[in-house]
């Protein structure tokens, strides 16, 4: 049990009403305290005990007392908000409790309470009730996802939501969430330069911006990667993420990448292509699983051109001063996104994920990533993704290894 001065005995929060559950009624308040306390209280003694155990992917008949008071407690508080019904508090509130749902789910799934491929139907019938309903009201898939960690994980105190209070979840999600808004910063910058035009003056600014926020991710990563303890990670922090179903429907995990930077970046540079359709099926698969703005921003990016092309039209120009200067800024931009792109897959993906599973029997990777494929397909779709982020000279793919090369040239023959 966490046991600083935000916890008392029954380790609930103990903050003025106001900070902590602004506009809401009772009982959403009554089920928040319980997430950010006695769930997590629970999740972290059930962790204790499996990794006490000399194999610890083991879960099932382990803790059995601790899983069922984790059912039981959470399904009083939502049958009681199930009864109350919608009472329509905004949408960050309304996401805030579809989150809190789901924190519930994910955790019955990580605790092998509820296994998607044992049953065509959740046991947890009240909280996938609670869970469509919220999803129809706020326009997403009705599960948690990356942005109930991340963006929209309201802290009270400083502490925001986590399952456990083992400190590697909360390195974990730290550094994610400062890396997804540097991402996000890159984006805001890139997708200004559409309007102005890449010889605006402004124009070398933004793409500075954009390369100095993706230096930034590099660095919060490299960072994460020094910090994040392998074992913990891999045993307690990424089992909660993994697919589960509400209703019949089984959703997949949360995903680090379902913010729309990500592609954002990837598409106004011009290293992804919508007319790719291996990444825009990427792109259609992750609509869901974001917050309605980010949606917006993600269908948005797919009407402009992208900025190779446009420094590439203009091939006439390149003995201009500004075509020089912002080329080369632009090629920066690539050169950064290509580091981060490799350090996810060779770093973070090889290190945190592929090593690991390893030495796991075939059984036991069953679920080990978000989406749920099989480990090796999985890493074959990463693996391409890196090399058209970072345009790898491929010859089975089609990535943007001779425009770049060919924009380089341009620039230093000038
Ligand atoms: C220990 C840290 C991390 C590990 C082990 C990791 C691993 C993974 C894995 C395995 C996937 C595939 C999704 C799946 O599981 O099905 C993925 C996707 C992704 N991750 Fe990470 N990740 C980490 C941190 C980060 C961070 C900090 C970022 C940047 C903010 C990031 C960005 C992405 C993106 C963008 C994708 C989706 C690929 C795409 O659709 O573009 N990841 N990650």
């Amino acid at each position: 049990m966490r046991t600083d001065s935000h916890l008392d005995g029954s380790s609930e929060l103990r903050l003025p009403e106001r900070q902590t559950h602004a506009r809401t009624t009772p009982r959403v308040q009554a089920f928040d305290a319980w997430i950010r306390g006695r769930f997590v209280d629970l999740n972290t003694e059930l962790e204790d005990l499996y990794a006490a155990q000399e194999h610890r992917t083991r879960v099932e008949g382990v803790g059995d007392a601790l899983k069922a008071a984790l059912v039981e407690e959470g399904r009083e508080l939502i049958v009681a908000l199930l009864e109350e019904g919608n009472t329509d508090e905004g949408f960050d509130r309304n996401f805030e409790l579809l989150g809190n749902v789901g924190y519930y789910m994910a955790a019955c799934r990580r605790h092998e309470i509820t296994e998607p491929s044992r049953e065509r139907v959740s046991p947890l019938t009240e909280a996938s009730a609670l869970a469509l309903h919220l999803g129809a009201s706020v326009g997403t898939v009705p599960r948690f996802v990356s942005s109930h960690m991340e963006t929209y994980n309201r802290a009270v105190d400083g502490v925001y939501r986590t399952f456990t209070w083992r400190e590697d979840e909360t390195i974990f999600l730290d550094y994610n969430t400062r890396s997804a808004l540097a991402y996000m910063r890159a984006a805001d910058a890139l997708v200004r330069v559409h309007p102005m035009g890449v010889s605006h003056p402004a124009t070398h600014d933004l793409l500075v911006d954009a390369r100095r926020a993706l230096d930034d991710v590099l660095a919060l990563n490299v960072e994460l990667a020094e910090r994040l303890d392998v074992t913990e990670f891999f045993h307690c922090v990424r089992p909660y993420y993994k697919p589960y179903r509400v209703g019949s429907q089984e959703y997949r995990g949360a995903n680090a990448g379902d913010f729309a930077a990500f592609n954002q970046v990837d598409v106004l540079l011009g290293l992804c292509s919508p007319a790719d359709p291996g990444y825009s099926a990427i792109v259609m698969e992750k609509f869901l699983y974001l917050t309605p703005k980010e949606q917006d921003r993600l269908r948005d990016t797919f009407r402009y051109p992208n900025l190779l092309d446009s420094f590439l039209e203009q091939h006439d120009l390149a003995d201009r001063p500004w075509f020089i200067a912002h080329a080369s800024a632009f090629l920066e931009v690539c050169a950064s996104h290509a580091a981060v792109a490799r350090q996810h897959h060779d770093v973070l993906v090889g290190d945190f994920i592929t090593a690991p599973s390893q030495s796991l029997a075939e059984s036991e990777l069953h679920g080990i990533t978000a989406s749920g494929p099989p480990l090796e397909v999985l890493l074959r779709s990463l693996e391409k993704l890196r090399d058209l982020r970072s345009a790898a000279d491929r010859d089975d793919i089609s990535t943007r290894h001779a425009d770049i090369e060919r924009l380089r040239r341009l620039v230093a023959a000038s």
